[in-house]
């Protein structure tokens, strides 16, 4: 479970050992499982059997998924207008969390870990997901020790990723070195992001590197990199909730929605 610099720990078999930084996307298998309203594919056939998440790229959300109407769903009255759909509910977020907080135990129980928890979009799923791993942490022979820590980062604008990625409050990430780090986002894009701030904490020496994502866009740039653990993979859309923002509003809704044209004049600046 070593870390060296320049490589990635890979431990699920279905994942390279390739010494980039980044595993790169799969694409999707054409095996769908289609629910009676969830619409959702998994992309690969150890998921479906129930048997293993490993290598999973996690719950795939199909290209041509609507999502929810709002109105089965309670949310802030004064977002009335500003959101097109329900793409994932709350509670399936909670439930897929819990099962990645299962994986990360599996895999690291004997270790101490450095979460580093990515704001300002991070923050929810790094709060559930360190709630659950503690929660398997009680009451079980299974633990594992947990320091928290918090690095912001923003390339965003409107809608729009900027070119410039800021790392803001990891000017110092020295008390990394040797240690066994999960770093936790919610969102991964494009992948320079993800590749940006894997370089940055690899230049700290830590002894392992490990990446939770709860969301993986499908963006059609074969740099993408693909997180240790995913919670969903969604179509490459503009999607705000669960502390994900447009312009810093919407973090303050539960579950993930697409926003409406008018939600983006609304709070474009
Ligand atoms: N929503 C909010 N923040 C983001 C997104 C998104 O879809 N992609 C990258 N950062
Ligand atoms: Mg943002």
């Amino acid at each position: 479970m070593e870390v060296h610099p320049g490589q990635r720990n890979t431990p699920s078999p279905s994942r390279s050992s390739s010494p980039s930084l980044c595993s790169p996307q799969k694409s999707p298998s054409t095996t769908f499982l289609e629910q009676d309203c969830f619409c959702v594919k998994e992309n690969n056939m150890a998921d479906i059997s129930g048997q293993s998440d490993r290598g999973s790229g996690g719950i795939v959300i199909s290209d041509d998924w609507p999502g929810y109407s709002l109105d089965l769903f309670s949310y802030p009255a004064h977002y009335s207008g500003d959101l097109n759909s329900v793409i994932i509910p709350h509670g399936v977020i909670m439930d897929r969390t819990e099962r990645l907080a299962r994986n990360i135990m599996d895999d690291l129980w004997d270790h101490d870990i450095v979460v580093l928890c990515v704001l300002k979009g991070g923050y929810q799923f790094c709060a559930d997901l360190v709630d659950r791993i503690k929660d398997l942490s009680h009451n079980s022979t299974q633990t594992i020790a947990m320091r928290v820590h918090f690095i912001r980062l923003k390339s965003y604008l409107n809608d729009k990723s900027t070119e410039d990625l800021h790392i803001v409050g990891a000017e110092d990430l020295s008390f990394l070195a040797g240690k066994n780090v999960l770093i936790v986002e919610a969102i991964v894009g494009t992948g320079k992001t993800m590749k940006t701030l894997l370089k940055h904490v690899e230049s700290f020496k830590p002894k392992l590197i490990k990446v939770a994502g709860l969301l993986v866009k499908r963006v059609p740039c074969n740099s993408a990199c693909l997180p240790d653990y995913v919670g969903f993979e969604i179509p490459n859309r503009f999607v705000v909730g669960y502390a994900l923002d447009y312009n810093e509003y919407f973090r303050d809704l539960n579950h993930i929605c697409v926003i409406s044209e008018t939600g983006k004049k609304k709070y474009m600046i």
